[in-house]
């Protein structure tokens, strides 16, 4: 696993604020010459990551070439079928693994209000940063919380339950899977696994007025309960538990 413990700036300007961050993520401050892996880097332009063993910067950029790619081709998005999205149904929609947000965009530019969670304190961080980047280019209903899902689940549903909840848990790397991108590769070896996938389930079916979306690549899922509808795409797979408060 990498363990981030370190930030640093890229310019004398920025040490404020990276100062702030430090302080709150209980972060060491250092110089940017000093470390180049396995730090956050605060730039002008957005905070990212410098992971060991990979060349590239790790950020939240919702408006890069892929994601503008899967924006521009909806149809080919089962995600927004799994979740029940179409011209003039937009759901809310309670995304409790955000990551690098990528499903919550998706379904957010369909027209969906999205609440993305994220446990990780550091994923959270580069995640908030992409969306505040991301609406001063634009108006979209997309917000993000840094808060383990269980405790979401169990503290704050009530009269504003979400239609959907959506679920990407973090797999390990099956020998099938797509040798996979390196914002996964990043994330999995930051954030580990999960192993709470029952649960998780059986608590969103409790809380998701009309359906429970779980994505996972094309394996099986490890559940006990059996999904009413499979979506799949061409390396990923949807399955959709619809809830007993549909109305
Ligand atoms: C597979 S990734 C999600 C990727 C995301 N769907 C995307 O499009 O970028 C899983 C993420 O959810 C977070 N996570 C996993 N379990 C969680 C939980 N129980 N509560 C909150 N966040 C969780 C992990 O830290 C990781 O960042």
């Amino acid at each position: 696993m990498n363990e981030i413990t370190y930030i640093s700036f890229t310019s004398p300007i920025l040490k404020k604020r990276a100062q702030l961050i430090a302080g709150s993520l209980g972060l060491e401050l250092i110089d940017s010459k000093e470390l180049q892996e396995n730090v956050v880097v605060v730039d002008h332009e957005y905070i990212s990551l410098k992971i060991a063993g990979f060349k590239k910067e790790f950020y939240v950029d919702f408006l890069s070439g892929e994601i503008q790619h899967r924006v521009q081709h909806p149809t080919k998005e089962s995600i927004l079928s799994a979740c029940g999205v179409k011209k003039g149904k937009t759901p809310s929609i309670l995304d409790l693994t955000g990551g690098w947000g990528r499903d919550g965009y998706i379904l957010a530019n369909a027209g969906c209000k999205v609440l993305l969670l994220e446990r990780d304190p550091i994923v959270h961080l580069l995640l908030e940063d992409g969306i505040s980047r991301l609406k001063q280019q634009r108006s979209i209903n997309i917000a993000s919380m840094n808060i383990e899902a269980k405790d979401y689940l169990s503290r704050f549903m009530g009269d504003d339950a979400p239609d959907i909840i959506y679920y990407d848990p973090m797999r390990a790397q099956g020998k099938k899977a797509p040798k996979n991108k390196k914002e996964m590769e990043v994330l999995r070896s930051m954030v580990g696994v999960n192993n709470d996938l029952e649960q998780i389930v059986a608590m969103a079916l409790k809380s998701a007025k009309e359906r429970v979306v779980v994505k996972s690549a094309n394996s099986k899922l490890d559940l006990s309960i059996k999904p009413e509808l499979t979506l799949k795409g061409v390396n990923t797979k949807f399955d959709v538990f619809f809830t007993v408060n549909k109305n």
